[in-house]
Order: C-alpha cells, then sequence, then structure tokens
C-alpha cells in the first residue's frame, strides 16, 4: 500500500510572497497532498512547510522532497 505524503504549506501573507502558493503546486505536481495552513508565526524563514512534527525553514520543492525521501535534510 502506498501511503500519500500531506505536507502542510503556509499560505500566510508573507510566505504568499516568498513562494509559497508556488510551492504548494509543485509539490502537489509531485503527488504529495498539500494542505493550506495560516501563518505559523516564523514569517522571518518563509516559506514554511510542515511535514508531520517538523517545520522546514526556507522551503523549497528540493528541500522538502529531500525530507520526504531521505527522512532529513537541512532544515
Ligand atoms: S506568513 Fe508564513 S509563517 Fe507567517
Amino acid at each position: 500500500m502506498n501511503k500519500q505524503v500531506v505536507v502542510g504549506v503556509c499560505h500566510g501573507p508573507r510566505c504568499r510572497d516568498y513562494g509559497g502558493l508556488t510551492l504548494a503546486e509543485q509539490l502537489k505536481y509531485q503527488g504529495m497532498a498539500v494542505e493550506a495552513l495560516d501563518c505559523q508565526s516564523l514569517c522571518t524563514y518563509s516559506p514554511i512547510v510542515r511535514l508531520h512534527d517538523r517545520v522546514i525553514h526556507r522551503a523549497t520543492d528540493e528541500r522538502v522532497t529531500g525530507v520526504v525521501v531521505g527522512g532529513g535534510g537541512c532544515y
């Protein structure tokens, strides 16, 4: 059975300015389920992605994919 990954992408104003919406579309295109999050109060590090109990600062699709596939990567 293939378990789909659910990724939370901040859709707050700062993260939108820094590519959060585009990032959400890229992650959906890669087959991930994307949940739109309100501001996470981490605007300095935007865009913000939450994956399980982890927060990925200055997220890119490569960094998110690296965490999903490898379980590690930079935060
Ligand atoms: S707008 Fe994304 S953390 Fe504030």
